[in-house]
């Protein structure tokens, strides 16, 4: 698709009907991503999303999908070393995904994942996993320091053996250098039109997680508003008096 100038269509899914859905929608990659553990799970970031979370989310949307290529996240502290990544990457696959993505220039794990024939997405910019270490969501590559080392590190993940390379919260000119730059195609999310393709957390997409939606995601749909729309529909033909029930509304 990179070669032929088609951009790609990048979302989350982390359940059966949701993935079913984007599948059915068309698109070309579905991320079953550790963003679950905000999302889904209703943790403040995704440190705490674990091995078992993946393998039971990865195995759900895999069985809602049939186009689609699936990739799975492998969560904070389980692609320490390349031992590790590699043991944990087959159990996502086991679990249905047919790639997995980790975050960070990580050359020796990706180099263990891929040559044991998986493929495997790269992460750099904004790597979630760290925010707390970053101390929030900041965007990279605003210094010539930080643009040359996420030049350095996409140049290092393609060598590596990455099939993709996902660009969090780069600064747009930086992230259209490197999709120039390397072979491999660019997912952005908040990193500028100029990636060879975008994701997007599909709640942010759909208005499903009101309580919080970051600046750069442009909503399509306000599905929390339909919910809570219904749930009052509901409540008021439960517990609407006694009239609707006489009318043989219930
Ligand atoms: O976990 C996730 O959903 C992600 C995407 C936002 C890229 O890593």
């Amino acid at each position: 698709m990179k070669s032929a100038g088609r951009k790609i269509a990048a979302l989350t899914a982390y359940d059966y009907p949701m993935a079913r859905l984007l599948d059915e929608g068309g698109v070309d990659i579905i991320l079953v991503g550790d963003s679950l553990g905000m999302v889904v799970l209703g943790y403040p970031d995704t440190t705490s999303v674990t091995m078992e979370h993946m393998v039971h989310h990865c195995a759900a949307v895999s069985r809602g999908v049939k186009n689609a290529l699936v990739v799975g996240d492998l969560p904070i502290a389980c692609y320490g070393a390349p031992d590790a990544a590699l043991a944990n990457s087959r159990r996502l696959i086991q679990a249905g995904a047919a790639a997995v993505k980790l975050e960070g220039a990580r050359t020796e794990e990706i180099g263990a994942i891929v040559r044991a024939g998986l493929p495997l997405m790269a992460h750099l910019g904004m790597l979630p996993q760290q925010v707390r270490e970053e101390g929030g969501y900041h965007v990279k590559g605003r210094s010539s320091g930080e643009a040359a080392s996420l030049m350095e590190q996409a140049r290092a993940v393609e060598a590596a053996g990455a099939f993709a390379v996902v660009l969090e919260l780069v600064q747009p000119e930086v992230a259209a250098q490197i999709s120039a730059a390397v072979g491999i195609p660019t997912i952005g999310i908040g990193s500028g039109a100029a990636c060879d393709g975008q994701i997007l957390v599909t709640h942010d997409l759909i208005g499903l997680f009101p309580w919080f939606r970051p600046r750069f995601a442009k909503p399509e749909a306000d599905v929390a508003t339909e919910i809570r729309g219904a749930i009052a529909a509901y409540r008021e033909r439960i517990q609407g008096g006694a009239a609707r029930r006489t009318e043989g509304l219930l």
